[in-house]
């Protein structure tokens, strides 16, 4: 057996007023008594003593309080006593000066956990066994149902699903223009100040590739989407089995040969990781999921055909779209006409 360790930040051990940062507590503890215990990325911390100093500290860290505005909260004599303590919960990452959040943020996403690099086949997943959906238990009487009435979403939402991608599938690219509007639909505009998905913050951190496969030579065309200015720039050319190459062994390896276009969902944690903090992960995800089921009801009323792909390999996308650093693949959108279009 092998043990694998995460990546280690380098953090100040002392922190510096002159710099004044502004700190932020990632961690939020449970108090027993006289102790605080957090789970941390390096394991379980408890502090014991003072529990309401450190808990008023902690709250202090928000992400927008510099340690000099912090300390100055306390009376002179506790000072200093709030500069080891926060130097404890700096040691012990539980607080981080923000210049460090965009770091942490690739921690805690898949694209640095070690077994990410490990190709999972459905041989391997189909041994864990299913867990079965969460019900309430016992059997508790249900409201009133409404009459289900006329609603245009719903009834694009009873014609989605996921096209077929498996071998045998009948297969084609996009008609012309679809990808496009994908785009557009995904993370375009609807305003000055508006796009197709909510945003915490209003940050919109995602950003969108697209590359479309030409069956015909063995190319594929790879673009970025400008959803801000609403254009698609030309990068470069990039051969099909390079994309392929993205994927787990047959999943859609098949569908890319025959021009299967494909949307590439990134998000930037350096964006959001300065306002949300721990919270970033999971706000990228759920903007992500958003966008998603946009293009799913757009390949409904198209009646062409799309599916989320999950299982790609984050170091292989990171490296055909060359993503800057904290930009980290979520998404894969396949898209394209299948058996009955
Ligand atoms: C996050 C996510 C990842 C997915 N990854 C894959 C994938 O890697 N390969 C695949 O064939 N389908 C993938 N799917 C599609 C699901 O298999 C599909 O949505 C599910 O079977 C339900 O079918 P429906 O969408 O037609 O209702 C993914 C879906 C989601 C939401």
């Amino acid at each position: 057996m092998s043990t694998e360790s995460f990546p280690v930040l380098e953090l100040p051990v002392v922190l510096n007023t002159g710099a004044d940062p502004r700190l932020v507590a990632v961690h939020f503890p449970l108090r027993n008594g006289n102790e605080l215990r957090f789970t941390t990325l390096a394991g379980l911390v408890r502090l014991i003593g003072e529990p309401s100093f450190l808990l008023n500290l902690i709250g202090q860290c928000d992400g927008r309080m510099r340690l000099s505005a912090i300390l100055n909260t306390y009376p002179n004599q506790r000072r200093s006593a709030a500069l080891e303590a926060l130097e404890l919960l700096v040691a012990h990452r539980i607080v981080y000066p923000t210049e460090y959040l965009p770091a942490l943020m690739s921690e805690w996403t898949s694209n640095s956990q070690p077994f990410m690099d490990r190709w999972l086949g459905d041989s391997t997943v189909a041994t864990i066994e299913r867990a079965s959906r969460f019900r309430l238990p016992g059997d508790a009487s249900a409201r009133d149902r409404p009459a289900v009435k006329p609603s245009q979403v719903l009834a694009l939402l009873r014609k989605r699903k996921s096209m077929d991608v498996s071998n045998d599938a009948v297969l084609g690219p996009p008609p012309a223009d679809f990808a496009y509007e994908a785009l557009r639909v995904a993370y375009g505009n609807t305003g000055q100040y508006r796009k197709t998905v909510p945003s915490a913050g209003a940050l919109w951190p995602l950003s969108l590739w697209l590359a479309e496969p030409r069956p015909s030579n063995n190319q594929a065309n790879l673009s970025w989407y400008d959803d801000s200015r609403d254009r698609l720039i030309p990068l470069q050319e990039i051969s099909t089995p390079q994309l392929c190459s993205c994927f787990l062994p047959d999943t859609i390896q098949s569908s890319i040969v025959v021009g299967i276009a494909l949307m590439f969902v990134c998000g930037d944690l350096r964006r959001v990781a300065a306002k949300y903090a721990s919270r970033s992960f999971r706000y990228l995800m759920i903007e992500a999921g958003a966008l998603l089921q946009n293009v799913h009801l757009l390949g409904a009323e198209r009646d062409v055909g799309v599916r989320a792909i999950g299982g790609f390999g984050d170091a292989q996308v990171t490296s055909l779209l060359k993503l800057p650093d904290l930009m980290i693949p979520i998404l894969v959108i396949a898209m394209g006409r299948h058996g009955t279009s």
